[in-house]
């Protein structure tokens, strides 16, 4: 590649970057509530369709897309979390900025419980599928406990 389109490539990225650093930045925080509460949706449908695969005593394959589901959507759920969104339409309990290093190692427990319920399914091992489920269950609650109001 010619020395200038590679200076003209890095000056484009660059500001393809800016721009989207800016936009995350004008997201208000009611944007923020709303789209942390439609990821938990994400996690609400895919946990229920885990469920129905181990409760039907179906092919455990049938659990590895909604489990790889949480696992992304857990990757990019603490986003939208910026302080001062506790203010509003939300359960997130103050706690979570006052603890953010545990509330952060909550939601990586859940990404790696999501992982091994995947493996589990991809390795089609109804036990293992049931066992990384409850383990994975065990992540939400834990967390909510700690961190959601009722
Ligand atoms: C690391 C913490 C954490 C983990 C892990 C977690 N949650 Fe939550 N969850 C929260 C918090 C905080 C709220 C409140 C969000 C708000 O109201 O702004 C919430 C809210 C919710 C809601 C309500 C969303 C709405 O529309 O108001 C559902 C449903 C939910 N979680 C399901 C789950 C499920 C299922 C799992 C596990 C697969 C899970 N959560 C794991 C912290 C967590």
């Amino acid at each position: 590649m010619a020395t200038w389109h590679k200076a003209v490539l890095a000056a484009t990225l660059g500001l393809a970057m800016m721009s989207v650093g800016g936009l995350a930045f004008a997201q208000s925080a009611d944007d923020h509530i709303k789209a942390r509460k439609d990821g938990f949706q994400v996690f609400r449908v895919s946990a229920g369709a885990i469920k129905k695969v181990v409760d039907d005593n179906s092919a455990p394959s049938g659990a590895v897309a909604a489990a790889e589901a949480i696992a992304q959507q857990a990757a990019r759920q603490l986003q939208h979390f910026p302080p001062g969104s506790d203010k509003g339409n939300t359960k997130a309990k103050p706690e979570i900025w006052a603890n953010w290093a545990q509330f952060e190692a909550g939601m990586k427990d859940l990404e790696g419980k999501a992982t091994a319920v995947a493996a589990a399914g991809k390795a089609g091992d109804a036990a293992a599928l049931k066992a990384a489920f409850g383990a994975m269950g065990g992540a939400c609650g834990t967390c909510h406990k700690a961190f959601r109001a009722d």
